[in-house]
């Protein structure tokens, strides 16, 4: 079972035990066995996983290096513990010999992100929507004091969990709730990571209030997101899915995108890249083997899904908390 201990010894250290009660209550509602039917089988590979020594390596990539070669059974029960938790979406991971090669390769996204943060190092850190974890382990990568990653989908907790097994004591905890689910305002976090989420959200407006509530006074906001081309003020709505997707809401500009932030209390606020996503960063792999980016893109014109909409573009936003309370 994942007992979530070290998340809670670490709102104690860092003066957080207010939030104490919030997560006693709000965790085990959204990590329950009952409502997760797979989650139970989950849970068996976790606690199934081989007990090895090993070094996690999160500077260039995320790899677990063992410190003895396992034997031919440990690496039959690492294969089995982490395919048990297939589709793999981020990544990649090298764990020992295996290699996870997930549909997204999450590690040129964090290329694209990394130059234009303020340093990491000694910073707490909340990965807002952090699936499997990979940019969490690539923030504490950086050095940071603490990174928290939340997301409601159990299978991308445990997912993250099978990695922890390996380093148990790193300052990384991956939590199965959504934004909304947090308390507020926590006031609290040096740097808040939303990439991938807003487009999801039904209130964009919303989900950057409560982004701002996590963050302190003068702290970093990194916003990555759907975009479209378009003046100040334009947004897309589809119809009703977005390059397959049931659950996209808005696609705005990037200058619509400034303007939100602007109006929701952040300053300093600068596109710092913007990239058509292509078919060697989101592909069909043995790790996830369901249709992807090519089959979600018009097959005779791929700057346009099979909607007819622009295709995926993302942009890159950092915006720092306007340090006056309540502004
Ligand atoms: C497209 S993935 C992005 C994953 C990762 N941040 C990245 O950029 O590669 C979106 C993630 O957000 C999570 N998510 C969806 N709604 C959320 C919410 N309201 N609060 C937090 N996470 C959410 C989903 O479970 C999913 O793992």
């Amino acid at each position: 079972m994942i007992d979530f201990s070290s998340f809670f010894s670490r709102l104690n250290t860092h003066k957080l035990a207010r939030f104490q009660a919030h997560f006693e209550r709000e965790i085990p509602v959204h990590f329950d066995e009952k409502r997760f039917s797979e989650l139970a089988t989950w849970l068996d590979a976790h606690a199934n996983l081989p007990k090895l020594e090993a070094e996690l390596d999160c500077s260039s990539s995320v790899s677990v290096n063992f410190k003895q070669t396992p034997t031919d059974e440990q690496k039959t029960m690492l294969d089995q513990a982490f395919r048990s938790l297939i589709p793999w979406r981020k990544g990649p991971f090298q764990i020992g010999d295996l290699y996870i090669d997930t549909e997204w390769r999450s590690d040129w996204k964090w290329q694209r992100v990394l130059p234009h943060l303020s340093p990491l190092k000694g910073r707490k850190i909340l990965d807002v929507g952090c699936g499997s974890g990979y940019h969490v382990w690539r923030m504490l990568g950086e050095g940071a004091n603490w990174v928290l990653g939340i997301d409601p989908t159990p299978r991308f907790v445990v997912q993250f969990e099978l990695l922890k097994h390996f380093a148990p004591d790193s300052k990384a905890d991956v939590i199965p709730l959504t934004l909304e689910q947090m308390p507020r305002p926590m006031d609290f976090f040096d740097t808040v990571f939303s990439m991938g989420v807003l487009y999801h959200r039904s209130s964009p407006i919303d989900h950057l209030k409560e982004l701002r509530a996590c963050l302190r006074p003068g702290g970093e906001l990194v916003l990555e997101t759907l975009v479209v081309d378009g003046p100040e003020g334009y947004s897309l709505m589809p119809q009703e899915r977005y390059a397959q997707m049931r659950n996209v809401w808005f696609l705005p500009s990037v200058a619509t995108l400034e303007q939100w932030l602007k109006r929701c209390g952040f300053d300093d606020i600068r596109c710092v890249d913007l990239n058509q996503t292509s078919l060697e960063e989101q592909r069909t792999t043995e790790w996830m083997p369901s249709h992807s980016l090519k089959e979600f893109l018009d097959a005779n014109n791929t700057d346009l899904t099979v909607e007819g909409l622009p295709a995926p573009k993302r942009a890159v936003i950092t915006a720092k908390r306007r340090a006056a309370k309540g502004s």
